[in-house]
């Protein structure tokens, strides 16, 4: 079973296309997505709309941006119904958006991990993977013997082979507000029978965002961002 493992969307049309896109030729099964369908970006409805008609099964949870905005009837009940994460999916992985434990609190540091590992073993038993969202940067946090690695996924393309003994916290990156200080879109895949997950960047085209940002009248920062990846 393969997943698509999305995150932070915040109505960024663009950068979702680009990503579904990019995505069409490389096989999944299911898709994840980690909250954050809205805010920021100028096209919430069309976001949701276009992930709504995924044609594979979903499996979503709500953000923190996902409960306030102006949206179709349709779109405003699907957020609606999202729950609030972790939620275990098919008995292998857990998702959250901010933390396990709090979906508005953020993942930055080895203590804010630890927090978060201590509390996946009274939920989540022998379960070693949770992925997370909410700080918009690409990152592993690996619980091993000799105590917390943290590493920020730099690289365009990386694969993180998961090693048994060891538990994982794994950030995907931004959809549609990158803040890595790379503007492009983030995402991953979860092999979960070859135990891989992929971490993958795709360009966009961040100038029709930010247009769309501007004509919306929406804060003009909000597109300046997108440019540089903050
Ligand atoms: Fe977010």
């Amino acid at each position: 079973m393969r997943y698509l493992i999305l995150s932070d969307l915040h109505s960024n049309d663009e950068a979702l296309t680009a990503v579904l896109r990019r995505v069409k030729r490389k096989t999944f099964d299911r898709v994840v997505c980690l909250g954050d369908f809205v805010g920021y970006a100028a096209d919430p409805n069309k976001v949701l709309d276009r992930f709504r008609k995924l044609r594979r099964t979903t499996i979503s949870i709500r953000g923190n941006h996902d409960k306030v905005e102006r949206l179709s009837k349709q779109n405003m009940e699907f957020l609606k119904k999202l729950p609030l994460g972790p939620e275990i999916v098919d008995g292998r992985f857990v998702v959250c958006h901010g933390s396990p434990l709090d979906e508005d609190a953020y993942i930055f540091s080895d203590f804010d991990a630890s927090l978060n590992f201590v509390q996946m073993n009274h939920f989540a038993e022998g379960i070693d993977l949770c992925f997370f969202g909410h700080s918009h940067i690409p990152s592993i946090f690996t619980l091993e013997p000799g105590g917390i690695r943290v590493e920020a996924v730099r690289e365009a393309r990386l694969k993180l082979r998961l090693e048994p003994g060891k538990r994982y916290l794994v950030n995907p990156g931004s959809v549609g507000q990158p803040r890595d200080r790379n503007p492009r879109a983030a995402y991953a895949i979860f092999d979960a029978s070859a135990r891989v997950v992929h971490f993958d960047r795709v360009p966009y085209d961040v100038g029709a965002t930010r247009r769309k940002i501007q004509r919306a009248g929406l804060p003009a920062v909000l597109g300046d961002r997108l440019v540089v990846g903050l």
